[in-house]
């Protein structure tokens, strides 16, 4: 098969992680006798050093005209970086928002697994992990406080700022019936959260939720506020399969989530329109000050790679010869920086590149 992989490699760390997944991708090749054509988009900090803006018209042309697109990370350093002196409709994270929205990426799939390796890695409880966890958390993209209006402004000489949570029913059933397909093929459980005790906004959520769930009576669907969520997610992981909601709680919850892998660097994630079409990036940033180091894991964004292979490419077996080579890879005992144990002298500490070396020659 031939496809075309839109790249951005973007700012940080990004450039380090997505040259890592590109070995990989380009061993999938060989080995399965594929071929990919890259082509390099800008976005983020990068694209403001050249054009003054985070995200041009023709990167967004780019990545449509693309099967798919991976991503590093972008923005930089808040306190130091020049991009954070711009307005902030002119900063790294517009480009992203900016791109999600022109692509139409309202379904973010980010997949929290804990490695049998990892435990060690993971900040719970022996007890509480005994049995690991697997869960899908599905996130709404393109609506929510993100996007809706927002404004800061002076009212009777008081600085005030507002923003605005709305969603409508479409929005809202669209991701569902995602989140059902997925849970299908998964342990057939949808926990959708919200703050249906305060919001309007989740309390439309949880109706049309409950419609979408009318069609899914094979599925398991129950309703959690997000405050006990967070809770759950550090008492009992194991307890959720997809996990379905807005676009800001899922942004906590994901950070959340990925903690408990054992590393930021582990939690690969996949942005998907109603097409075949997605954009696949680590849901970690672009931590800038790791960056240039050679010391970044790129596993989350080989994992993502993993997910393109699969969502947009179709090609489950390769997808699974990625993801193999990676739970391999750490049997065997190799680990960056951010996932050794507290016993260093199990496991061999690794660098960005020799990671990505390690996974292609298990693939
Ligand atoms: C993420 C990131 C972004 C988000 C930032 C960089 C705008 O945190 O992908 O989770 O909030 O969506
Ligand atoms: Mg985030």
């Amino acid at each position: 098969m031939n496809f075309k992989i839109g790249v951005i490699r973007g700012d940080g760390i990004g450039p380090e992680i997505v040259a890592e997944a590109i070995k990989v991708l380009d061993a999938v090749a060989d080995k399965f006798g594929h071929s990919w054509e890259y082509e390099e988009i800008l976005m983020g900090g990068a694209s403001i050093d050249k054009y003054g803006i985070p995200l041009t018209d023709e990167a967004i042309a780019q990545a449509k005209s693309a099967d798919a697109v991976l991503m590093g990370s972008i923005g930089g350093d808040a306190k130091t970086s020049p991009w954070y002196k711009l307005p902030p409709d002119k900063r790294p994270e517009a480009g992203l928002l900016g791109i999600r929205k022109a692509l139409g990426l309202f379904a973010n799939l980010r997949p929290a697994y804990l490695y049998n390796e990892l435990k060690e890695a993971c900040p719970l409880r022996d007890d509480i992990i005994a049995d690991g966890f697997d869960m899908m958390i599905m996130r709404e993209l393109t609506g929510g406080l993100y996007f809706g209006e927002r404004k800061t402004e002076e009212i009777d000489g008081v600085l005030s700022a507002y923003d605005t949570l709305i969603y409508n029913e479409n929005e809202i059933r669209r991701i569902a019936i995602r989140a059902f397909d997925i849970a299908r093929k998964r342990s057939k459980k949808v926990c959708s959260v919200d703050k249906a005790n305060v919001l309007d906004s989740s309390r439309l959520w949880r109706k049309i939720v409950d419609e979408v769930a009318v069609d899914y009576p094979d599925v398991e669907c129950s309703h959690m506020l997000v405050d006990n969520a967070a809770m759950q997610l550090v008492k009992d992981p194991a307890q959720f399969d997809v996990i379905l909601t807005e676009n800001m709680f899922g942004d906590i919850l994901s950070d959340e989530a990925s903690m408990l892998t054992g590393s930021l660097g582990m939690l690969s994630s996949a942005s998907l329109n109603e097409t075949s079409f997605g954009l696949y990036e680590p849901s970690g940033g672009s931590a800038p000050d790791i960056a240039g180091k050679g010391i970044a894991n790129p596993i989350a964004t080989i994992l993502s790679a993993a997910m393109m292979l699969r969502f947009s490419f179709d090609l489950d077996e390769e997808a699974k010869a990625v993801e193999d080579a990676v739970t391999k890879v750490l049997k065997d005992g190799y680990r960056t920086i951010d996932i050794m144990p507290r016993d260093k002298s199990v496991v061999e500490q690794i660098n960005t590149a020799q990671m990505g070396d390690k996974i292609v020659e298990r693939l």
